[in-house]
């Protein structure tokens, strides 16, 4: 695909997926999303034919006017979308597919315990929202959407929506996945005891008030009767050998 083509694919993924964009002069005077996207193939020719340093010196100087690194190493596929793009972070080794929308805060980084290949590869039509980031050498498949603000550590199939910390997969083809963390009420298991505690004393000092009553029958009248917790009366036995009266 020739250099215009891809310039003009660059424009267009602006307008298909920014409905602030008035019109293609503002599109390509005004974003710094495609300033930084433009700056980025130019790197990468550099980094291809081994003139690293230049590369770093564009990609430096790019991330200085839009506030978005890319890694002059990364691969980027048609028709990426940058939207605002402050804070945006793409590594080395990252690959990206055609028809991604990435918004600002994103990384798409390492987690530092990994060499060679470390960074992801996003699938197409991705959207990846504001402060998400998506971190070690794994893939994030075709359609798959990640919320604003997640923390993506592993691989995510294709067409599934991931939320959260650390990022969990919450709708895979259109349907939600039934066994989601409801962050709300989250199970606690000191609760747990300390509740199954409280019910175990309750019993006992039951148990220990209605012998108490018992052993005060005993000593006053020699017997007697007790109630039962269904409500019938019971007759307790003479523990001093006196015969239990009837009521
Ligand atoms: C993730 C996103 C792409 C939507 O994907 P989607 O597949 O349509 O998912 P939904 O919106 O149906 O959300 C699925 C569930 O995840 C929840 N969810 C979405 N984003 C979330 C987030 N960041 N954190 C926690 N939960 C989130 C939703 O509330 C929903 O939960 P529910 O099923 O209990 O109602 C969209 O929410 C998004 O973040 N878009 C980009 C926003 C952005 O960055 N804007 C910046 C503009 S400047």
């Amino acid at each position: 695909m020739g250099v215009w083509s891809n310039i003009k694919s660059d424009i267009d993924a602006v307008m298909e997926n920014d409905p602030a964009a008035r019109s293609r002069f503002d599109a390509v005077f005004t974003y710094a999303g495609l300033h930084a996207i433009w700056a980025h193939r130019i790197a990468h020719f550099f980094f291809r034919h081994r003139w690293c340093t230049v590369a770093r010196i564009i990609s430096q100087a790019s991330r200085f006017f839009t506030g978005i690194e890319i890694h002059p190493g990364a691969r980027i596929g048609r028709k990426l979308f940058i939207d605002h793009g402050m804070g945006v972070v793409i590594g080395e080794t990252c690959e990206i597919g055609d028809d991604v929308v990435i918004y600002q805060g994103v990384t798409l980084g390492g987690t530092g315990k990994e060499k060679g290949k470390r960074h992801p590869t996003i699938g197409n039509r991705v959207v990846i929202a504001s402060g998400a980031k998506v971190l070690g050498s794994f893939k994030v498949g075709d359609n798959a959407n990640i919320g604003a603000n997640s923390v993506v550590l592993r691989e995510v199939p294709p067409n599934s929506t991931v939320v959260g910390i650390p990022g969990r997969i919450v709708k895979r083809n259109g349907k939600r996945v039934a066994d989601r963390l409801d962050h709300a009420n989250l199970p606690d298991p000191v609760v747990d005891t300390f509740r199954q505690m409280q019910k175990e004393i309750n019993e006992l000092k039951a148990e220990v008030e209605q012998l108490r009553q018992e052993r005060e029958a005993v000593r006053t009248g020699g017997g007697g009767f007790r109630e039962t917790a269904a409500g019938d009366d019971v007759r307790i036995a003479d523990p001093v050998g006196c015969a239990p009266y009837d009521k």
